[in-house]
């Protein structure tokens, strides 16, 4: 099962019992605690910040995927990898200077990535990849869980594997929203390798099995 990475996002979490959601993360089996920033600017929605990663990391020793929705990320750098984030992910659609940004990331000491909106060009990472240790690829417009995923992804996630393999990239390509144990079979095949699952995980029956629910639909369904 190597090269499967489910992240839960704490987004659909119950913040009065954030302890046991993220412990029931760690029994599950999950690679990676994905943590969904949102600031009311890039997205509508407005979440959480380095409070929460602190607490966070306090809570597990599982990687922390920042996902950074935000206008403006480099001002939240160096206080988000000083809280405990493993890896923040950064939106191309808010980040001009990318090279620089992907730079600063690593020099922190954490994983760089960038996210692209379901509408933005793969050619925005294009001239980054030496530079990148993820690359996020929506499934949704960001900015709420629970919302179904747009199908013409897979093409997108196909076409982002070819470009990573061309370039000798060893980034982790990962994909976000609207994952479930039907569409993360698509990605996977399509060449994605981590998935974020926010109310595939939460809404279930039994969230800690989910977990390895959504990994064996990968394995099974190869
Ligand atoms: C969407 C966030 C996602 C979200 C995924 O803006 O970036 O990480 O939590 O939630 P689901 O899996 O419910 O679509
Ligand atoms: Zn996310």
């Amino acid at each position: 099962m190597t090269g499967v990475r489910i992240a839960p996002s704490i987004l659909s979490a119950d913040f009065a019992r954030l302890a046991d959601d993220v412990a029931m993360m760690e029994e599950g089996g999950a690679d990676w605690v994905h943590v969904d920033v949102m600031d009311g600017r890039f997205v509508p929605n407005l979440t959480f910040g380095a409070k929460v990663i602190e607490t966070v990391r306090r809570l597990t020793s599982l990687p922390l995927d920042c996902h950074l929705m935000v206008v403006e990320p480099e001002r939240y750098f160096e206080d988000f990898v000083a809280a405990g984030a493993s890896g923040l992910t950064i939106h191309a659609e808010v980040a001009p200077h990318l090279h620089r940004q992907l730079a600063r990331i690593r020099e922190l000491g954490a994983r760089a990535g960038v996210a692209l909106n379901p509408s933005t060009q793969l050619a925005a990472v294009e001239a980054v990849l030496p530079e990148l240790d993820l690359l996020l690829i929506m499934s949704v417009n960001p900015g709420y869980g629970g919302q179904q995923f747009i199908s013409g992804t897979i093409d997108r996630i196909a076409r982002a594997r070819q470009m990573l393999d061309a370039a000798g990239s060893g980034a982790a390509l990962e994909v976000d929203g609207g994952i479930n144990r039907d569409t993360i079979v698509p990605c996977w095949r399509a060449g994605a390798d981590a998935f974020v699952a926010g109310n595939a995980v939460f809404s279930a029956a039994d969230p800690r099995a989910e977990i390895g629910s959504l990994r064996a639909a990968c394995v099974e369904r190869a």
